[in-house]
Order: structure tokens, then sequence, then C-alpha cells
């Protein structure tokens, strides 16, 4: 009699292969803060959300639901340069806003700063349109490997220590996207990048 292996369910939010950081829960307490702060802080002024693709997008719709007020959104998609993993500070612009943001107070939505390249250069850019004020929102913050040492986020989701997270937006070779909380994965090499 042939014995049937014991299938192990692993779906993919429940992947053994990920360890969670960060709750659901607490990912949804300290969205609802930000976005109080925020409404206190904009009343009255004519707010843009410029959400930076792909990885900014369950934030940015968790964050905007969060804000009182009347505000628009838009977005722009860059591509960073890494070498050898890094983050070169080049960026390109492969999607830029639909509208100008000149005299508008604009708030970047990000997903995480990690060596800050990528945001102090988009900061240059959107710099020089003539909004009234830009200020930075990130989910994440991971410090430790910043080299953009004085950029300042202005609303902070978590501080993480210095490891690979995925979920809530952030991928793994465009994987892991769509968890609706945020994970460590554990042995990354059992994943092939594309
Ligand atoms: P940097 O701040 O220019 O180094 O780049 C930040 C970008 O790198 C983020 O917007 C993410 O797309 C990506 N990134 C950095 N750390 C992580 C991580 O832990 N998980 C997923 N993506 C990351
Ligand atoms: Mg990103």
């Amino acid at each position: 009699m042939s014995v049937e292996p014991t299938k192990i369910a692993m779906t993919e939010f429940t992947n053994t292969n990920l360890a969670t950081l960060l709750s659901e829960e607490q990912i949804q307490e300290r969205i609802a803060e930000i976005g109080a702060e925020i409404t206190r802080e904009y009343t009255g002024k004519d707010l843009v959300l410029v959400g930076v693709l792909k990885g900014s997008c369950v934030f940015m719709a968790d964050l905007m639901r969060a804000i009182d007020l009347p505000l628009t959104i838009d977005f722009m998609a860059v591509s960073s340069y890494k070498d050898e993993n890094r983050s070169s500070g080049d960026v390109e612009i492969l999607k830029d806003l639909s509208k100008p943001i000149r005299d508008k107070h604009v708030i970047i939505v990000e997903d995480i700063v990690d060596t800050g390249l990528t945001l102090s250069r988009l900061l240059e850019i959107l710099g020089s349109r003539g909004a009234a004020s830009i200020k930075l929102a990130s989910f994440l913050d991971k410090p430790e490997p910043r080299i953009k040492k004085e950029l300042k986020i202005d609303y902070t989701g978590f501080v993480i220590p210095n490891e690979f997270v995925v979920g809530y937006g952030l991928d793994w070779a465009g994987r892991f996207r769509n968890l609706p909380f945020v994970a460590v994965v554990k042995n990354p090499a059992a994943y092939q990048l594309s």
C-alpha cells in the first residue's frame, strides 16, 4: 500500500519562506495615524499625492483613504540603475506626472527609502517645477544603507532593519507585492530572479 506524502498547505500568503515583520493590523493602525497627521497639516492647502510606481501603489491606496481632505493623486514611474545591486543615483523617468504641480502642495509617496539615491534625484527633478511645497512620505525607512544622509523623510510608516523585505507593494523580482503584510524572505535563493 502506498502512502501519500503529507501535503503542506502553502499559499502565497502562508508561504513558509516568509517571516512576517509587520502585520496587516500594525500597518493599518500606523497609516491611520499618518493620515490624521497629514489631514491636520494640509487643511486648506491644494494637496497632490505623487506615488512612485510600482512599489508605492498599496501604500498610496491606503494612505489617501486616511486623509480626510480634498486632494488629487498622480503617479510617476522611475527606474533606478543599479550597479552590483546598489542604486547608482541615476534615475530614468519612465512615466512623468500627468499634470503640472506648480503652486501645489506635493507629498511624494514612496514604498521604501534605502540608499536614498532614487528619492534625492526625484526631489531634484520635481523641485524645479514650482510647487508650493514638497514633502516625502515613505512607508518604510531602512536607514542603515543610506548614502544620502541629508534626506529628510517627513512621514515615515516604520523604520526597519537592514533586511530585504517584501509585501504591501514591495517586490522580490516582481513577486509578493500583493501580500497584505510585510515579510522578510528567509531564503531568497529559492526564487529565480527574472
Ligand atoms: P534607493 O533608496 O535609491 O536605494 O532605492 C529605493 C528603492 O529600492 C525602493 O523604492 C525599492 O523599489 C527598492 N528597495 C530597496 N530596499 C528594498 C527592499 O527591502 N525590498 C524591496 N525593494 C527594495
Ligand atoms: Mg520604489
